[in-house]
């Protein structure tokens, strides 16, 4: 089921957004940037590709355009990252944090979403995105990012053991999808200091969730 943001945080304990404007260097030909609600009908083009031909999202039917916009106001709401890959109109890849499961004491794990144009794969704009959203976490203050990996595909598998993630569980037969039996791989990396310090609980993301 969608996560349910339960409210944002309050505006003075939101992160504030980082520079937006082409603040990256290209990465493989591609400037990463926040997205913008002008993204969603790329975004929801490369999701509902994914969705109809592969095993990475669990969901068998595109969600519609608005439900996509609901899905994006909820996460940006909640002061997470969404980011796209490639200039307005040319949008190769998407990637956004949100929270892996909404009782307060998991606020501070984040779970990644990763889906790249089938065209563009395996020109490094995942790997870029991931790296990307994987500093803004860490600068946001979580501390720990998750990878559901569905379908247990090698490419995601491959992705995110290159930006360092180690393997965490699996769930066999978890999905039913295109008449076969799906494992959900789950992959698991530190951000900052991860467990070695606790957090201070009154700044964000210890604000999520009535934290
Ligand atoms: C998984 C996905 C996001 C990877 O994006 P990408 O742009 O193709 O990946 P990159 O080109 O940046 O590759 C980065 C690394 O991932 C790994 N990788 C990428 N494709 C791979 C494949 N088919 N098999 C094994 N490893 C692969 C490699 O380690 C690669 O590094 P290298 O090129 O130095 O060897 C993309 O394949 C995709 O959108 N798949 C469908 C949706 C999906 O599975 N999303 C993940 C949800 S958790």
């Amino acid at each position: 089921m969608w996560p349910r943001i339960l409210g944002p945080p309050p505006k003075h304990d939101r992160p504030q957004a980082q520079p937006t404007m082409h603040d990256r260097p290209p990465t493989a030909g591609t400037v990463i940037r926040r997205a913008t609600a002008d993204d969603l009908d790329a975004i929801g083009a490369i999701y509902a590709e994914s969705v109809l031909s592969g095993v990475a999202s669990y969901e068998l039917v595109p969600p519609t355009a608005a439900e996509m916009r609901t899905r994006f106001e909820a996460v940006t709401a909640g002061g997470y990252p969404w980011l796209v890959a490639g200039a307005p109109g040319a949008v190769a890849g998407y990637a956004y944090a949100s929270a892996f499961r909404t009782r307060p004491a998991y606020r501070w794990l984040v779970e990644d979403s990763i889906y790249v144009d089938a065209a563009r794969r395996g020109s490094g704009i995942g790997r870029a995105l991931l790296d990307r959203l994987l500093g803004e976490c860490d600068a946001l203050g979580f501390r720990q990012m998750v990878a559901v990996i569905g379908g247990a595909h090698p490419a995601s598998i491959g992705l995110h053991q290159a930006a360092g993630f180690v393997s965490c569980g699996r769930i066999a037969a978890s999905g039913f999808k295109f008449g076969r039996w799906l494992d959900t791989e789950f992959m698991q990396r530190p951000l900052g200091e991860g467990a070695r310090t606790l957090p201070d609980e009154k700044a964000y993301p210890g604000t999520l969730f009535g934290g």
